[in-house]
């Protein structure tokens, strides 16, 4: 199926690895490279995700899409994949980190333990691939990076944990978009509002947040997995060439407005009175 959007030769001849790619928001980005000409590796930890969207990502696409087997948590394994990567298909010129992810819950619920995981799964992990790729092929090759984040702009709660390390990884884009130009790689974010995705079957249902979204957007719809996968198709182009550093917000305005998370008024709260300077008293 060709793209609906770009050419279909916009990346032919170029390999892409996306984490997280055999479900969700991954897998519709690793079919959008894939429509676009990309030898396609989809990578995550567990084999009944990758294997049957390899299989299917290779029906739909007529040509194979390959899958392995990654936790970016583990450096060696990570390290690993990026040599098998280039051993099998000659270079590596797309990284999309997507792999990630976390369960909503009350800050004060959240164990040292789950911290620590959740950052090392969303900002450790994304260090390791990035640095794995660019050690063993960017600096020397050039590149593009892209990770999928989080918004980040407001406050998120529920998510102290994960929106940390999407930070982190907006904050570490920033300074590689910077670091790394003169190596011709250009690191970007994009931070996806609610995509209606695999990762939303993590909301716990007992708080009705899949029936108050659509709501709480100004476009009144929850995004579509393609409509992140088309950003990163565009900077993984020529059309991106001039962007790096960035963070991109897909989200149908939700970053700008909309709550999901009720704060209790206090029983004494009162109207707002404006203030008078004590010369007007
Ligand atoms: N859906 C949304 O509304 C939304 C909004 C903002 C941000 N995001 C982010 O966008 C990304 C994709 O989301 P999604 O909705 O498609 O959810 P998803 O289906 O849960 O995607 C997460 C993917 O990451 C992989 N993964 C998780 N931990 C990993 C690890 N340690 N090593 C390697 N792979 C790992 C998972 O596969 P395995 O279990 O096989 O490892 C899975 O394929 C996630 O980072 C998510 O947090 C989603």
């Amino acid at each position: 199926m060709p793209s609906s959007i770009f050419r279909p030769d916009l990346l032919a001849g170029q390999v892409a690895l996306v984490t997280g790619g055999g479900t969700g928001i991954g897998a519709a980005i690793a079919r959008e490279l894939g429509e676009l000409g990309a030898t396609v590796v989809i990578a995550s930890r567990r084999a009944e995700n990758i294997e049957p969207a390899a299989a299917g990502l290779s029906e739909l696409l007529g040509r194979t899409v390959y899958g392995a087997l990654v936790d970016i948590r583990d450096r060696d394994r990570v390290n690993a994949l990026i040599a098998e990567v280039l051993d099998a298909h000659g270079r590596l010129d797309i990284l999309v980190n997507n792999g990630g992810g976390q369960f909503m819950a009350p800050a004060e619920t959240i164990s040292p333990n789950g911290f620590d995981k959740v950052v090392a799964n969303n900002l450790t992990g994304t260090w390791n691939m990035t640095r794995a790729a660019a050690d063993a092929w960017m600096l020397q090759h050039g590149g593009r990076i892209i990770n999928i984040t989080m918004l980040t702009g407001r406050g998120f709660p529920g998510m102290a944990h994960s929106v940390s390390a999407r930070a982190g990884v907006e904050a570490m884009t920033r300074g590689l978009g910077v670091e790394w130009a003169p190596r011709g790689i250009r690191v970007n974010c994009i931070a996806p509002g609610y995509i209606a995705s695999s990762g939303l079957k993590r909301y716990p249902p007992s708080l009705g947040i899949l029936e108050a979204l659509p709501s709480r957007v100004p476009l009144k719809r929850l995004g579509r997995r393609e409509e992140i996968a088309w950003m990163v198709a565009y900077l993984a182009s020529p059309a991106g060439d001039y962007i790096t550093g960035q963070t991109l917000t897909i989200a149908g305005g939700s970053d700008l407005w909309g709550d999901l998370w009720p704060v209790p008024d206090p029983p004494d709260l009162g109207p707002a009175v404006p203030e008078e300077d004590p010369w007007e008293r």
